[in-house]
């Protein structure tokens, strides 16, 4: 066996089933006879040497919480040339071998840095909000879609039993996904997300039109990426269509949660696929879920994948609402 002493981190946003991937890392290393390192608060704990020795103990009765048992961090100082270097100089120092990463997009650049310095990292993508290209599934995606659909649901009833427009934000930055997979899951008449134009006309035509149909509710599911206010655009609606627009902005609700089968069965078999890559003397991987299938890419190429917008889906809702 090549890589012995292994440190686990989770790094950026928490998201549903990070803890399942700690469990399984941490569980299918020992049994592979490794030495298993947590290490705290992400790569902020890395460069303060927050390293402890982890056992099967240690994550036992975490697979159903969310969060993450390690802490997580955004850290500033880690972006740095000083605080790559100081992570490589303390991996070093405490004789690790190889790490296992669990985030989203900054903390897996990140690890493709670490790599660039001569360290062996294994990425999984670990984010509510599905953003990497190389993979179909992010772990916590699934559980943020789910938390948001039963907001959906809810808000619904009060959207046709008062006859009016909500405009409910979900999380997303620079990707759609939740808003989109939410949306058509939650029958939402219309979704706006950061990677297509809108328009707000186009918008308040739709709520007329389907007022004039008799339709009582209308949700809009909005990324917090669209380059417009929540309640600017609820006040516009208000103003154009002389509809009752109120706003819910689902913000942190999206993170926490105890994880969804699907995210706790993704993190489980990415986590397995890492320490058994790293068991067989496998370079720098980030793992992925592809049709199904768990890959391991190139860190630097997974890295450079795009990820499509779904517009097949955007289209689709649109002629649902119809
Ligand atoms: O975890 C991803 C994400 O939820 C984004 O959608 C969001 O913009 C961001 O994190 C905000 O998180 P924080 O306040 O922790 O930086």
């Amino acid at each position: 066996m090549d890589k012995r002493k292994i440190g686990v981190l989770t790094s950026g946003g928490d998201a549903p089933g990070m803890n399942a991937a700690i469990r399984c890392a941490v569980r299918v290393g020992c049994d592979l006879g490794m030495e298993i390192y947590g290490i705290e608060r992400g790569y902020e704990g890395l460069l303060e040497g927050a390293i402890f020795p982890m056992d099967r103990n240690s994550v036992a009765d975490i697979l159903h919480k969310g969060g993450t048992m390690l802490g997580t961090a955004r850290s500033e100082r880690f972006k740095t040339e000083e605080g790559l270097d100081r992570a490589a100089e303390i991996l070093d120092t405490f004789g690790i071998d190889a790490l296992i990463v669990i985030g989203g997009d900054g903390s897996l650049t990140g690890a493709r840095e670490l790599s660039e310095r001569g360290i062996t990292v294994m990425g999984i993508p670990g984010t509510i909000d599905n953003d990497l290209g190389f993979t179909d599934v992010t772990v916590g995606f699934d559980t943020a879609v789910t938390t948001c659909l039963e907001a959906i649901s809810k808000i619904r009833d009060t959207s046709s039993a008062h006859n009016r427009v909500f405009v409910i934000e979900v999380m997303g930055r620079d990707c759609g996904d939740i808003a989109l997979y939410s949306g058509l899951a939650g029958g939402a008449e219309t979704v706006l997300i950061p990677e297509l134009p809108y328009d707000v006309n186009e918008i308040c035509k739709n709520i007329i039109q389907s007022s004039n149909r008799g339709k009582q509710h209308h949700i809009i599911i909005k990324s917090e990426g669209v380059g417009i206010s929540s309640m600017e655009l609820a006040e516009e609606i208000e103003r154009k269509t002389g509809r009752e627009t109120r706003v819910v902005v689902l913000s942190y609700l999206q993170r926490g949660g105890t994880p969804t089968s699907t995210d706790r069965l993704a993190a489980t078999l990415m986590a397995e696929k890492a320490v058994k890559l790293l068991a067989e003397g496998s370079d720098s991987k980030a793992i992925g879920m592809v049709h199904g299938e768990i890959v391991a890419f190139d860190i630097e190429e997974a890295l450079t994948i795009k990820r499509e917008t779904v517009k097949t889906i955007y289209d689709l809702i649109g002629v649902l609402a119809k």
